[in-house]
Parts: C-alpha cells; structure tokens; sequence
C-alpha cells in the first residue's frame, strides 16, 4: 500500500544526500537515497519502485521555452539528449466529440514526437541521466515503440542500445526504426514479459543502462504529457479538462499523468477537484490493469497469456500499476476494456477526423465510447483522449482497416471506366 496522494506530493524536506533539491524514494517503504550516485531501478529495502522527488515545485509562471524542456524546473536537469520531443498537438475532433455526446473532446496526438510516439519525452530525460551516470550500454524490452525511441536517443548520445523484442509481434515501423538507428535488436521467443524480466535481470548484472519506464527517470520526462495538457486546454478553452482517457499497457503514463498533477497541486497551481479523472483503457485480451480497478484491489494479477491487434499494450504484467492504480482511484477515473473491433472502428473514426494513429493509441477512443454508452462518462464532461503512436507506427495494421488500393490499367480511358463502373 503506498502513500500517494493527491493532497500529499511527498514534498518532504531533502534527506541529506540529495543532489541538487533531487533524490530517489520508495513508494513503498520511504527509503530515500542520492539520485546519481549508483544506479537503481527499485528500493534495495524492499524492492518497492522509486520516484524521483523534488524539494521544489514550480508552477506555470517558471515554465519557459518550448517541448519537454519548457518544464525544466520540474525535471532533474535543465537540458537533455534532445531532438525537439514534445510540444504535440491538442487536436479538436468535431465528428466523433458530436457522435460520443461530450461537452468538448480533444486529441492530444503524442504521435506527432520526433520517432512518432511519447516515448520520445521519457528518452530525454533518461538518456541525460545515463550520460550523468557514465554507463556504457543503453537496453530495453519493448512491444515496439520505447525501442524506437532508445535507438534514436541512443544514436543521438553515441551510446550502444540493446533491444528486446517479442518475436513475431512488434509493428513493421517500430523495427524498422530500431534497425535504422542501429540497435542491436535480440527477438525473445516470448512475450513482452518475458523479454522485461530478461533485460531487468541484465540491467541488475550490470551488462546494460534499463530504460523501461520502470526506470524513474523515464516517467519524469512523461510527466510533461500533463503538464502540456493543462497548458493547452487552458489555451483553446479557457477551462481544464474533467478527464483525461488513456491506453494502459506497463502503465508508465498513467502513472507519470498523476505524478504531474500531484505536483501541480503541491505547487499550488491547481486543488484538488480540478485534477482531471485519469481513466485507464486497455485491450480485453491484455487487460490486469482494468481487472485490479474492477475488484478494488491495490496490486494486479500477471496474465500469462496476453492477446490483441494493439500490439503497443500487449502486456500482462503492467510494472507501474503500484504508482498508476491510486492515480486512477485518487483522481476519480476508472479502467475499462475495449475489444480489438471497437479499436480498429475507432481509428477509421479518428482517421476521418483527420488524425492518424495505431491501434493502441485509438483504444482511448473506444474506451470513451464505451464508458459514454454505459453512462461512466457523462454528456457534460469535457474530455482529453491521448492517442500515443502514429499511424505509420503500424502499416500493416492501417491497410487492413482502411481501404484497399484497386487495379487499374495504365491509361486515362481505363481509369476513367474503372472509376464510372464502380
Ligand atoms: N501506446 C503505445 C503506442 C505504446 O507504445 C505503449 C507502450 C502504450 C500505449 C502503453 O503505455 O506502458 O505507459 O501504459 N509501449 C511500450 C513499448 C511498452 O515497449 O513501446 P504505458
């Protein structure tokens, strides 16, 4: 059972060891330790999941500049490995906010990063870390994305990058850019999960720098998913958002969503009731996360056997759930499962309204559906959807739901029958 509330930020005074108003803490127990001087995933007390905390929160008026690094006072380093992440757009999204019956929805596209997914803000942060560690190998289990993301991070820092695919079930695009960028790609005859108690095991040995959000670090550079959120909505509406809708899969952005707010509310830059409800969506064939909410319990059970088009959040052992499970209670919001069908259906929606993204990214739009249609999400609500990986992540996926390209012959006479015909 943690402490992590939204009234409580963990704003505690800096235990001694700190660096620079920086330091590590365990979620669980309260150990706290330096953030810098040795590398550490979880608590070496009771193998608990670290957070990084700050002995200062800024608010809105600190922020300056543009992408992740606009946020600088409330990350461990003023700059970072950067290629220009963050900054996505907050689309309006007329068709479907009209068809679901919300009061306002809007896209915040984090597809639109540099290597087309939000994994781009954790790598920021978390190669700039591994630089200040002096480590020699960067390495990373991934259904696809965060490997993509490392391998363009780790180009960028001249840094090795080591990755750990599930074989037969990562997204043409996603490889594709690991291979580009020069990683070394490993592909486990296993599933996600196995390929993160692996590459834990060889971060633990030594052998490589982990960069799965279990890494602290990583969920800092995340944490500015929110922070833009409340910047934008604020910007094109002049109110906040009642909720925010998002795809779970190890469960890093939910907890990194809640972390921004909790420090937000530290700062005083918003109470309590204006945090927006942060409601998990995960597929049925991968769905632990939405399981734990349903049966009011504090910790999830791992799925074995994990099954779904949405290759992104094929997971069945989400890391973060002990910091994303009381960001989802705390905040009000809830979790729901959505069939592969009503994915695909909800991408061909988000595609009419001119936003391309991969099916994990559109279960945020199946989730709001079907938590409308149930009556969880109410008509009055103004509602942000995060939509995590382009559409480009996932060709495969995209031809089969969109239509199909038609034979013609190579003339105008041809061209013109063809399209009178049919
Ligand atoms: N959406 C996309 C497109 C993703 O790639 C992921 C995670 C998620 C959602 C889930 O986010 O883990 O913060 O709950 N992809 C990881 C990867 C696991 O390896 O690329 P989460």
């Amino acid at each position: 059972m943690t402490d992590l509330t939204l009234a409580d930020a963990g704003v505690d005074a800096p235990p001694a060891d700190a660096d620079d108003g920086v330091w590590l803490t365990c979620i669980e127990c309260g150990w706290t330790g330096a953030p810098f001087e040795e590398v550490r995933y979880r608590c070496p007390d009771c193998d608990g999941l670290l957070e990084v905390r700050y002995a200062d929160h800024p608010t809105f008026a600190d922020f300056e500049g543009r992408g992740v690094w606009r946020y600088a006072d409330a990350l461990p380093f003023a700059t970072g490995v950067s290629i220009e992440e963050g900054d996505t757009p907050l689309y309006s999204v007329p068709t479907i906010e009209s068809e679901v019956g919300v009061e306002d929805l809007r896209i915040k596209h984090e597809g639109m990063n540099p290597t087309g997914s939000f994994k781009d803000r954790g790598m920021t942060v978390g190669v700039r870390v591994a630089e200040r560690l002096g480590v020699g190998r960067l390495a990373c289990a991934s259904t696809g994305n965060t490997s993509a993301a490392l391998a363009c991070y780790g180009a960028r820092a001249d840094t090795p990058v080591l990755v750990l695919l599930p074989a037969g079930k990562v997204a043409a695009g996603k490889v594709a850019q690991a291979s580009l960028h020069g990683a070394r790609i490993l592909e486990v005859d296993g599933n996600f999960d196995a390929c993160l108690d692996i590459v834990a095991d060889l971060a633990k040995r030594g052998e490589a720098y982990l960069l799965n959000s279990l890494n602290p670090f990583r969920l800092e550079g995340q944490k500015t998913i929110g922070l833009e959120i409340v910047e934008q909505f604020r910007d094109q509406t002049g109110d906040l958002p009642d909720r925010i809708v998002l795809p779970v899969g190890n469960a890093g952005n939910t907890a990194a969503l809640f972390k921004a707010f909790r420090e937000l509310v530290a700062a005083g830059a918003l109470d309590v009731e204006q945090v927006p409800k942060l409601t998990g969506v995960q597929a049925e064939g991968a769905a632990p996360m939405v399981e734990a909410v349903a049966e009011g319990r504090e910790e999830v059970r791992r799925w074995e056997d994990v099954e779904t088009r949405a290759t992104a959040i094929r997971i069945g052992n989400p890391v973060n759930a002990p910091k994303a499970l009381p960001g989802i209670r705390e905040t009000g919001g809830t979790a729901v499962a959505v069939s592969d069908e009503a994915i695909t259906d909800a991408q061909r929606a988000l595609a009419e309204d001119g936003v391309g993204v991969e099916p994990a990214s559109a279960a945020s739009v199946a989730g709001l559906r079907k938590l409308r249609e149930s009556g969880e999400i109410d008509a009055d609500e103004q509602v942000v959807c995060l939509t995590t990986g382009h559409l480009l992540k996932d060709p495969d996926a995209a031809a089969t739901a969109g239509a199909k390209p038609e034979a013609v012959p190579a003339d105008t006479e041809g061209v013109l029958d063809h399209l009178a015909e049919n």
